[in-house]
Protein backbone atom coordinates (compact mmCIF):
# COMPACT_ATOMS: atom_id res chain seq x y z
CA UNK A 1 0.00 0.00 0.00
CA UNK A 2 1.44 3.19 -1.01
CA UNK A 3 0.32 5.73 1.29
CA UNK A 4 1.31 8.55 -0.36
CA UNK A 5 0.31 7.98 -3.77
CA UNK A 6 -2.83 7.02 -2.26
CA UNK A 7 -2.59 10.38 -1.22
CA UNK A 8 -1.62 12.09 -4.45
CA UNK A 9 -4.59 10.19 -6.74
CA UNK A 10 -7.21 11.79 -4.55
CA UNK A 11 -5.75 14.90 -4.45
CA UNK A 12 -5.77 15.09 -0.72
CA UNK A 13 -2.82 17.39 0.65
CA UNK A 14 -1.63 18.57 4.01
CA UNK A 15 -4.52 19.69 6.15
CA UNK A 16 -7.28 18.24 4.12
CA UNK A 17 -10.33 17.43 5.51
CA UNK A 18 -11.80 13.68 4.91
CA UNK A 19 -15.41 13.17 4.14
CA UNK A 20 -16.51 10.90 1.52
CA UNK A 21 -17.46 7.78 2.16
CA UNK A 22 -14.87 6.69 -0.32
CA UNK A 23 -12.49 7.77 2.49
CA UNK A 24 -13.97 5.93 5.77
CA UNK A 25 -13.93 2.62 3.81
CA UNK A 26 -10.16 3.50 3.08
CA UNK A 27 -9.81 3.82 6.57
CA UNK A 28 -11.41 0.99 7.86
CA UNK A 29 -8.91 -1.16 5.48
CA UNK A 30 -6.27 1.01 6.43
CA UNK A 31 -7.37 0.00 9.71
CA UNK A 32 -7.69 -3.38 9.21
CA UNK A 33 -4.58 -3.79 7.76
CA UNK A 34 -2.75 -2.75 10.87
CA UNK A 35 -4.07 -5.50 12.50
CA UNK A 36 -3.49 -7.92 10.58
CA UNK A 37 -0.63 -9.88 12.24
CA UNK A 38 0.24 -12.39 8.86
CA UNK A 39 2.13 -8.75 7.62
CA UNK A 40 5.14 -7.60 7.82
CA UNK A 41 4.22 -3.96 9.22
CA UNK A 42 7.53 -2.72 9.91
CA UNK A 43 8.06 -3.71 13.06
CA UNK A 44 9.93 -7.20 11.99
CA UNK A 45 13.85 -6.79 10.96
CA UNK A 46 13.58 -8.04 7.15
CA UNK A 47 16.22 -11.00 7.62
CA UNK A 48 19.26 -10.88 5.15
CA UNK A 49 20.72 -14.09 3.12
CA UNK A 50 24.41 -13.96 2.73
CA UNK A 51 25.20 -15.41 -0.57
CA UNK A 52 28.32 -17.75 -1.34
CA UNK A 53 30.87 -14.43 -1.98
CA UNK A 54 32.09 -16.22 -5.23
CA UNK A 55 31.20 -13.53 -7.48
CA UNK A 56 34.15 -10.44 -8.67
CA UNK A 57 33.50 -6.94 -6.84
CA UNK A 58 32.12 -5.12 -10.03
CA UNK A 59 33.86 -1.59 -9.86
CA UNK A 60 31.76 0.94 -11.45
CA UNK A 61 33.68 2.52 -14.25
CA UNK A 62 34.48 6.24 -14.08
CA UNK A 63 33.85 9.42 -16.14
CA UNK A 64 34.23 12.91 -16.26
CA UNK A 65 32.28 16.05 -15.33
CA UNK A 66 31.85 16.45 -18.94
CA UNK A 67 29.65 13.36 -19.80
CA UNK A 68 26.03 11.98 -20.48
CA UNK A 69 23.84 9.97 -17.90
CA UNK A 70 20.92 8.33 -19.60
CA UNK A 71 18.31 6.89 -16.93
CA UNK A 72 16.87 3.81 -18.53
CA UNK A 73 15.10 0.38 -18.22
CA UNK A 74 17.68 -2.12 -18.71
CA UNK A 75 19.33 -5.45 -17.31
CA UNK A 76 22.23 -6.07 -14.92
CA UNK A 77 23.77 -9.72 -13.95
CA UNK A 78 23.08 -9.87 -10.53
CA UNK A 79 23.47 -13.11 -8.48
CA UNK A 80 23.79 -14.96 -11.06
CA UNK A 81 20.97 -13.67 -13.40
CA UNK A 82 20.08 -11.00 -15.92
CA UNK A 83 17.37 -9.28 -13.93
CA UNK A 84 15.03 -6.03 -15.07
CA UNK A 85 16.34 -2.83 -13.50
CA UNK A 86 16.98 1.27 -13.71
CA UNK A 87 20.24 2.14 -14.98
CA UNK A 88 22.30 5.69 -15.45
CA UNK A 89 23.83 3.44 -18.56
CA UNK A 90 23.12 -0.04 -20.77
CA UNK A 91 23.52 -3.21 -18.56
CA UNK A 92 24.02 -2.77 -15.08
CA UNK A 93 22.78 -0.72 -12.16
CA UNK A 94 24.47 1.83 -10.86
CA UNK A 95 26.13 4.92 -13.01
CA UNK A 96 29.47 5.43 -13.42
CA UNK A 97 31.69 7.04 -11.34
CA UNK A 98 31.94 10.70 -11.40
CA UNK A 99 35.74 12.36 -11.29
CA UNK A 100 36.44 15.77 -10.69
CA UNK A 101 39.04 17.76 -9.51
CA UNK A 102 38.01 21.04 -7.16
CA UNK A 103 37.23 24.40 -9.15
CA UNK A 104 35.93 22.56 -12.76
CA UNK A 105 32.96 23.40 -14.83
CA UNK A 106 30.61 20.29 -14.79
CA UNK A 107 28.04 19.41 -17.58
CA UNK A 108 26.41 16.49 -17.52
CA UNK A 109 23.30 15.57 -19.94
CA UNK A 110 20.46 14.07 -18.18
CA UNK A 111 18.48 12.01 -20.44
CA UNK A 112 15.24 10.49 -19.66
CA UNK A 113 14.61 7.21 -21.33
CA UNK A 114 12.47 5.88 -18.75
CA UNK A 115 8.71 6.07 -19.07
CA UNK A 116 8.13 8.32 -16.09
CA UNK A 117 9.69 11.54 -14.66
CA UNK A 118 12.59 11.87 -13.22
CA UNK A 119 15.56 14.24 -12.53
CA UNK A 120 19.14 13.23 -10.62
CA UNK A 121 19.96 15.36 -7.05
CA UNK A 122 23.92 15.50 -6.60
CA UNK A 123 23.77 14.68 -3.14
CA UNK A 124 26.57 16.40 -1.31
CA UNK A 125 27.40 19.07 -3.75
CA UNK A 126 26.84 22.62 -2.62
CA UNK A 127 25.22 24.24 -6.04
CA UNK A 128 22.73 26.40 -6.79
CA UNK A 129 19.16 25.52 -6.29
CA UNK A 130 18.28 24.80 -10.13
CA UNK A 131 21.14 22.61 -10.60
CA UNK A 132 20.19 20.99 -7.42
CA UNK A 133 17.35 18.58 -8.56
CA UNK A 134 14.88 19.70 -6.50
CA UNK A 135 12.01 17.43 -6.36
CA UNK A 136 9.60 19.33 -8.70
CA UNK A 137 12.30 20.07 -11.41
CA UNK A 138 11.44 17.01 -13.00
CA UNK A 139 12.53 15.87 -16.91
CA UNK A 140 9.76 14.60 -19.01
CA UNK A 141 9.73 10.74 -20.17
CA UNK A 142 12.04 11.71 -23.28
CA UNK A 143 13.64 14.63 -22.75
CA UNK A 144 16.70 15.94 -21.22
CA UNK A 145 18.56 18.50 -19.17
CA UNK A 146 22.25 19.66 -18.94
CA UNK A 147 23.28 19.97 -15.13
CA UNK A 148 26.04 22.49 -15.49
CA UNK A 149 27.82 23.72 -12.43
CA UNK A 150 31.23 24.68 -11.25
CA UNK A 151 32.98 22.42 -8.19
CA UNK A 152 33.46 24.37 -5.34
CA UNK A 153 34.19 22.48 -2.21
CA UNK A 154 36.54 20.24 -0.80
CA UNK A 155 37.58 16.62 -2.02
CA UNK A 156 35.22 14.28 -0.71
CA UNK A 157 32.51 11.31 -1.62
CA UNK A 158 29.35 12.39 -3.16
CA UNK A 159 26.78 10.42 -4.58
CA UNK A 160 23.53 11.35 -6.96
CA UNK A 161 20.41 9.90 -7.52
CA UNK A 162 16.92 10.70 -8.56
CA UNK A 163 14.71 13.07 -6.54
CA UNK A 164 11.26 13.30 -8.38
CA UNK A 165 8.68 13.87 -5.50
CA UNK A 166 6.95 11.02 -4.39
CA UNK A 167 9.01 8.80 -7.01
CA UNK A 168 12.36 9.01 -5.22
CA UNK A 169 12.42 5.64 -3.70
CA UNK A 170 11.10 3.72 -6.34
CA UNK A 171 13.58 5.02 -8.64
CA UNK A 172 16.49 4.82 -6.52
CA UNK A 173 15.99 1.14 -5.29
CA UNK A 174 15.36 -0.02 -8.71
CA UNK A 175 18.98 1.07 -9.67
CA UNK A 176 19.26 4.43 -10.01
CA UNK A 177 22.19 6.19 -8.11
CA UNK A 178 26.10 7.07 -8.57
CA UNK A 179 29.48 8.05 -6.96
CA UNK A 180 30.25 11.74 -6.90
CA UNK A 181 34.46 12.20 -6.33
CA UNK A 182 35.79 15.16 -6.02
CA UNK A 183 39.24 15.46 -5.63
CA UNK A 184 41.98 18.26 -4.35
CA UNK A 185 45.68 19.86 -3.52
CA UNK A 186 45.00 19.49 -0.38
CA UNK A 187 44.21 15.65 -0.44
CA UNK A 188 46.45 14.96 -3.43
CA UNK A 189 49.56 15.81 -0.93
CA UNK A 190 48.51 12.79 1.66
CA UNK A 191 49.32 10.62 -0.98
CA UNK A 192 46.44 8.15 0.01
CA UNK A 193 46.14 4.97 -1.55
CA UNK A 194 44.97 5.52 -5.28
CA UNK A 195 44.34 3.49 -8.17
CA UNK A 196 43.80 0.05 -7.60
CA UNK A 197 43.88 0.49 -3.82
CA UNK A 198 41.11 3.07 -3.70
CA UNK A 199 38.23 1.09 -3.78
CA UNK A 200 34.19 2.47 -4.09
CA UNK A 201 31.67 0.52 -2.17
CA UNK A 202 28.13 1.14 -2.65
CA UNK A 203 26.19 -0.61 -0.09
CA UNK A 204 22.53 -1.48 -0.80
CA UNK A 205 19.95 -3.99 0.21
CA UNK A 206 17.69 -5.27 -2.35
CA UNK A 207 14.89 -7.71 -2.98
CA UNK A 208 15.75 -9.87 -5.84
CA UNK A 209 13.15 -11.96 -7.84
CA UNK A 210 14.73 -14.39 -10.64
CA UNK A 211 13.52 -11.33 -13.15
CA UNK A 212 14.42 -8.20 -11.41
CA UNK A 213 13.60 -6.15 -7.98
CA UNK A 214 10.68 -5.76 -6.56
CA UNK A 215 9.23 -2.63 -4.71
CA UNK A 216 5.95 -2.58 -3.03
CA UNK A 217 6.34 -1.36 0.37
CA UNK A 218 3.43 -2.64 2.34
CA UNK A 219 1.90 0.18 5.11
CA UNK A 220 4.32 -1.69 7.57
CA UNK A 221 7.24 -0.82 5.16
CA UNK A 222 6.53 2.26 4.59
CA UNK A 223 6.73 2.76 8.44
CA UNK A 224 10.17 1.33 8.78
CA UNK A 225 11.53 1.55 5.59
CA UNK A 226 12.11 -0.61 2.54
CA UNK A 227 14.64 -3.39 3.13
CA UNK A 228 15.95 -6.53 0.97
CA UNK A 229 17.02 -9.56 1.97
CA UNK A 230 19.97 -9.48 -0.92
CA UNK A 231 22.92 -7.30 0.22
CA UNK A 232 24.51 -5.87 -2.73
CA UNK A 233 28.10 -4.13 -3.00
CA UNK A 234 28.59 -2.31 -6.32
CA UNK A 235 25.51 -4.02 -7.86
CA UNK A 236 26.37 -7.69 -7.34
CA UNK A 237 25.25 -9.65 -4.56
CA UNK A 238 27.75 -10.76 -1.98
CA UNK A 239 30.71 -9.96 -3.87
CA UNK A 240 34.17 -11.06 -3.08
CA UNK A 241 37.72 -8.58 -3.78
CA UNK A 242 41.19 -10.10 -3.94
CA UNK A 243 43.79 -7.74 -2.02
CA UNK A 244 47.43 -7.16 -1.27
CA UNK A 245 49.03 -7.08 2.31
CA UNK A 246 48.80 -3.23 2.50
CA UNK A 247 46.64 -0.23 3.22
CA UNK A 248 43.72 0.13 1.25
CA UNK A 249 40.84 3.51 1.13
CA UNK A 250 37.59 2.14 0.71
CA UNK A 251 34.92 4.74 -0.23
CA UNK A 252 32.06 3.53 1.75
CA UNK A 253 28.29 4.73 0.41
CA UNK A 254 25.21 3.24 2.21
CA UNK A 255 23.02 3.74 -0.82
CA UNK A 256 20.48 2.19 0.27
CA UNK A 257 16.58 3.12 1.17
CA UNK A 258 16.10 2.45 4.76
CA UNK A 259 18.96 -0.02 6.05
CA UNK A 260 21.43 0.86 8.37
CA UNK A 261 24.68 -1.21 8.88
CA UNK A 262 26.69 -1.27 11.96
CA UNK A 263 29.99 -1.80 9.51
CA UNK A 264 32.94 -4.24 11.35
CA UNK A 265 36.05 -6.33 9.80
CA UNK A 266 35.61 -9.77 10.81
CA UNK A 267 38.87 -9.95 11.94
CA UNK A 268 38.33 -7.35 14.19
CA UNK A 269 40.93 -4.62 12.53
CA UNK A 270 40.87 -1.68 12.65
CA UNK A 271 38.98 0.53 10.06
CA UNK A 272 41.00 4.26 10.09
CA UNK A 273 38.09 6.56 9.42
CA UNK A 274 39.92 9.56 7.47
CA UNK A 275 36.55 11.04 5.68
CA UNK A 276 32.90 11.70 5.80
CA UNK A 277 29.60 12.90 4.05
CA UNK A 278 32.15 15.91 3.65
CA UNK A 279 35.77 15.02 3.09
CA UNK A 280 38.72 14.71 5.57
CA UNK A 281 38.51 14.70 8.79
CA UNK A 282 41.49 16.47 10.70
CA UNK A 283 42.78 13.37 11.99
CA UNK A 284 42.59 9.68 11.60
CA UNK A 285 40.30 7.81 14.28
CA UNK A 286 40.52 4.01 14.48
CA UNK A 287 37.08 2.40 15.03
CA UNK A 288 36.38 -1.32 15.14
CA UNK A 289 33.23 -1.01 14.04
CA UNK A 290 30.65 2.41 12.64
CA UNK A 291 27.48 2.87 12.10
CA UNK A 292 26.62 3.89 8.54
CA UNK A 293 22.89 5.17 7.56
CA UNK A 294 21.31 5.86 4.13
CA UNK A 295 22.70 8.57 2.44
CA UNK A 296 26.21 8.51 4.66
CA UNK A 297 29.78 8.22 3.45
CA UNK A 298 32.76 7.11 5.13
CA UNK A 299 36.72 7.29 4.08
CA UNK A 300 38.39 4.42 5.66
CA UNK A 301 42.11 3.03 5.21
CA UNK A 302 42.10 -0.80 6.10
CA UNK A 303 45.81 -2.11 6.31
CA UNK A 304 45.48 -6.03 5.41
CA UNK A 305 49.31 -5.98 5.71
CA UNK A 306 50.61 -9.46 7.73
CA UNK A 307 47.71 -11.64 6.67
CA UNK A 308 49.26 -14.73 4.85
CA UNK A 309 48.06 -15.55 1.36
CA UNK A 310 44.31 -16.92 0.88
CA UNK A 311 43.48 -15.28 4.22
CA UNK A 312 39.73 -14.44 4.32
CA UNK A 313 37.90 -11.24 5.69
CA UNK A 314 35.14 -10.34 5.73
CA UNK A 315 33.11 -6.46 5.93
CA UNK A 316 30.67 -7.29 8.18
CA UNK A 317 27.05 -6.07 9.76
CA UNK A 318 27.26 -5.87 13.82
CA UNK A 319 23.81 -5.57 15.54
CA UNK A 320 23.23 -2.72 17.31
CA UNK A 321 20.67 -0.99 19.68
CA UNK A 322 18.74 1.50 19.70
CA UNK A 323 17.76 1.03 16.06
CA UNK A 324 13.82 0.79 16.12
CA UNK A 325 11.85 -2.66 16.01
CA UNK A 326 13.63 -3.12 12.21
CA UNK A 327 16.67 -2.16 12.51
CA UNK A 328 20.17 -3.83 13.91
CA UNK A 329 18.76 -6.69 14.96
CA UNK A 330 21.07 -9.12 12.67
CA UNK A 331 24.59 -9.91 12.06
CA UNK A 332 25.92 -11.23 8.50
CA UNK A 333 28.82 -10.39 6.10
CA UNK A 334 28.57 -8.29 3.67
CA UNK A 335 31.43 -9.02 1.43
CA UNK A 336 35.20 -10.72 1.45
CA UNK A 337 38.37 -9.71 1.01
CA UNK A 338 40.54 -12.39 0.11
CA UNK A 339 44.74 -11.93 0.64
CA UNK A 340 46.07 -12.96 -2.78
CA UNK A 341 49.50 -11.29 -2.91
CA UNK A 342 52.37 -10.51 -0.34
CA UNK A 343 53.67 -7.04 -1.57
CA UNK A 344 55.60 -4.62 1.42
CA UNK A 345 54.08 -1.15 1.68
CA UNK A 346 55.83 1.52 3.05
CA UNK A 347 52.20 3.67 3.36
CA UNK A 348 51.51 5.25 6.89
CA UNK A 349 48.74 6.58 7.51
CA UNK A 350 48.90 10.55 8.26
CA UNK A 351 48.60 11.78 11.78
CA UNK A 352 47.27 15.39 10.60
CA UNK A 353 44.63 15.18 7.44
CA UNK A 354 43.11 18.40 6.89
CA UNK A 355 42.51 21.70 8.45
CA UNK A 356 39.12 21.43 8.97
CA UNK A 357 37.52 24.91 11.77
CA UNK A 358 34.78 24.43 14.15
CA UNK A 359 32.17 26.55 13.31
CA UNK A 360 31.30 28.04 16.38
CA UNK A 361 27.99 28.29 18.20
CA UNK A 362 28.51 31.55 19.07
CA UNK A 363 28.25 32.85 15.74
CA UNK A 364 24.88 31.13 15.47
CA UNK A 365 22.23 33.84 14.73
CA UNK A 366 19.00 31.75 15.36
CA UNK A 367 18.24 28.52 16.25
CA UNK A 368 15.44 26.05 14.82
CA UNK A 369 13.59 23.09 16.43
CA UNK A 370 12.45 20.17 14.52
CA UNK A 371 10.44 17.53 16.22
CA UNK A 372 10.80 14.17 13.67
CA UNK A 373 8.42 11.45 14.42
CA UNK A 374 5.45 9.77 13.22
CA UNK A 375 2.32 11.11 15.52
CA UNK A 376 0.14 7.94 15.88
CA UNK A 377 -2.85 7.77 13.94
CA UNK A 378 -5.40 9.57 15.68
CA UNK A 379 -8.22 7.58 15.28
CA UNK A 380 -7.71 6.77 11.91
CA UNK A 381 -8.16 10.25 10.97
CA UNK A 382 -4.99 11.34 9.97
CA UNK A 383 -4.54 10.47 6.03
CA UNK A 384 -1.82 12.69 5.53
CA UNK A 385 1.49 11.14 5.78
CA UNK A 386 2.72 8.92 8.48
CA UNK A 387 6.35 10.59 8.93
CA UNK A 388 6.61 14.66 9.64
CA UNK A 389 8.68 17.36 10.63
CA UNK A 390 7.65 19.63 12.94
CA UNK A 391 4.13 17.83 11.88
CA UNK A 392 4.30 19.22 8.37
CA UNK A 393 4.39 16.68 5.35
CA UNK A 394 5.93 17.99 2.42
CA UNK A 395 4.08 20.89 0.47
CA UNK A 396 5.83 22.35 -2.65
CA UNK A 397 4.13 25.19 -2.49
CA UNK A 398 5.22 26.01 0.98
CA UNK A 399 8.52 27.45 1.94
CA UNK A 400 8.85 26.06 5.67
CA UNK A 401 12.06 28.13 6.63
CA UNK A 402 13.25 31.42 5.40
CA UNK A 403 17.15 31.34 5.70
CA UNK A 404 19.22 34.79 5.27
CA UNK A 405 22.34 33.77 2.92
CA UNK A 406 25.81 34.08 4.52
CA UNK A 407 24.36 33.39 8.03
CA UNK A 408 25.07 30.78 10.05
CA UNK A 409 22.02 28.72 12.16
CA UNK A 410 22.19 26.18 14.66
CA UNK A 411 19.48 23.21 13.81
CA UNK A 412 18.31 20.83 15.74
CA UNK A 413 16.42 17.58 15.04
CA UNK A 414 14.54 16.07 18.12
CA UNK A 415 13.59 12.85 18.07
CA UNK A 416 13.09 12.30 21.78
CA UNK A 417 9.31 10.86 21.44
CA UNK A 418 10.21 8.75 18.09
CA UNK A 419 10.73 5.31 18.00
CA UNK A 420 12.20 5.27 14.56
CA UNK A 421 15.43 6.28 12.83
CA UNK A 422 15.79 9.14 11.10
CA UNK A 423 18.70 10.30 9.26
CA UNK A 424 18.25 13.81 8.14
CA UNK A 425 19.59 15.17 5.52
CA UNK A 426 19.95 18.83 4.52
CA UNK A 427 20.68 20.05 0.76
CA UNK A 428 22.99 22.28 -0.86
CA UNK A 429 25.02 22.91 2.31
CA UNK A 430 27.24 20.21 4.86
CA UNK A 431 27.28 21.14 8.07
CA UNK A 432 29.12 20.22 11.45
CA UNK A 433 27.50 18.35 14.23
CA UNK A 434 27.51 19.72 17.68
CA UNK A 435 25.98 17.44 20.37
CA UNK A 436 23.86 14.06 20.68
CA UNK A 437 22.00 13.97 23.73
CA UNK A 438 19.50 10.74 24.58
CA UNK A 439 20.20 7.68 22.98
CA UNK A 440 24.10 6.72 22.24
CA UNK A 441 24.45 10.42 24.21
CA UNK A 442 27.59 11.26 21.99
CA UNK A 443 28.81 11.68 18.69
CA UNK A 444 30.54 9.24 16.76
CA UNK A 445 34.08 8.94 15.38
CA UNK A 446 32.72 9.91 11.93
CA UNK A 447 30.49 12.63 13.09
CA UNK A 448 33.24 15.48 13.10
CA UNK A 449 34.51 17.33 10.11
CA UNK A 450 31.66 18.49 7.46
CA UNK A 451 28.74 16.03 7.28
CA UNK A 452 25.36 16.72 4.93
CA UNK A 453 23.27 13.37 6.90
CA UNK A 454 23.02 12.74 10.27
CA UNK A 455 21.77 9.93 11.72
CA UNK A 456 19.07 10.25 14.91
CA UNK A 457 17.95 7.35 16.41
CA UNK A 458 15.17 6.90 18.43
CA UNK A 459 15.26 9.39 21.87
CA UNK A 460 17.68 10.83 20.52
CA UNK A 461 18.30 14.50 20.09
CA UNK A 462 20.83 16.07 17.57
CA UNK A 463 22.18 19.63 17.30
CA UNK A 464 23.91 20.93 13.75
CA UNK A 465 25.49 24.06 13.16
CA UNK A 466 25.45 25.07 9.31
CA UNK A 467 26.98 27.96 7.74
CA UNK A 468 24.71 29.23 4.89
CA UNK A 469 26.85 30.74 2.20
CA UNK A 470 25.15 32.45 -1.21
CA UNK A 471 23.41 29.98 -2.79
CA UNK A 472 20.53 31.46 -2.64
CA UNK A 473 17.04 29.70 -3.89
CA UNK A 474 14.71 26.84 -2.46
CA UNK A 475 16.40 23.66 -1.49
CA UNK A 476 14.84 20.53 0.57
CA UNK A 477 15.88 18.83 3.47
CA UNK A 478 14.06 15.53 4.70
CA UNK A 479 15.07 11.89 6.06
CA UNK A 480 16.78 9.85 3.83
CA UNK A 481 15.16 6.69 5.17
CA UNK A 482 14.01 7.43 1.31
CA UNK A 483 10.39 6.09 1.79
CA UNK A 484 10.13 8.59 4.71
CA UNK A 485 10.50 10.93 2.55
CA UNK A 486 7.88 10.02 -0.33
CA UNK A 487 6.12 9.72 2.66
CA UNK A 488 6.49 13.52 3.00
CA UNK A 489 8.88 13.70 5.54
CA UNK A 490 10.52 16.79 4.06
CA UNK A 491 10.67 20.43 3.80
CA UNK A 492 11.39 23.52 2.18
CA UNK A 493 14.13 25.99 3.24
CA UNK A 494 14.85 29.05 1.15
CA UNK A 495 17.88 31.25 1.52
CA UNK A 496 17.18 34.57 0.28
CU1 LIG B 1 20.36 11.96 -1.23
CU2 LIG B 1 17.50 14.78 -1.04
O1 LIG B 1 18.96 13.35 -1.12
CU1 LIG C 1 21.05 15.56 -1.03
CU1 LIG D 1 12.83 8.90 8.77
Amino acid sequence: MKRREFIKNTGLGAGSVLVGSSMFTFLESCGNVMNNGDMNMGSQPVPVTEGNFSRLLPIPNTVTGNTTLTAQATTANINGSNKSVFGYQANGILGPTIRVNNGINANINFQNNLSEKSNIHWHGLKIPANMDGHPEAVINPGGSFNYQFIINQRAGLCWYHPHPDGATARQAFQGLAGLFIINDAEEAALNLPSGNYEIPLVIQDKRLTASGITYNPSMGEIMSGYMGETIIVNGEASPYCEVETRFYRLRILNGSNARIYNLALSNNADMIIIGNDGGLLRNPIAVKSILLAPGERLDVLVNFAGLTSGTEIFLENRIFDNGGSAQGKQTFKIMKFKVSQIVSDSFKVPTSLSSVNAILPSSSSKTRNFIINAPQMTGGMNMTGIHRINNKIYDKNRIDETVSANTTEIWVFDNSQGDEPHPMHLHGVNFQVLERTGGRGQLTASENGFKDTVLVLPRETVKIIISFATLKGVFVFHCHNLEHEDDGMMLQYQLV
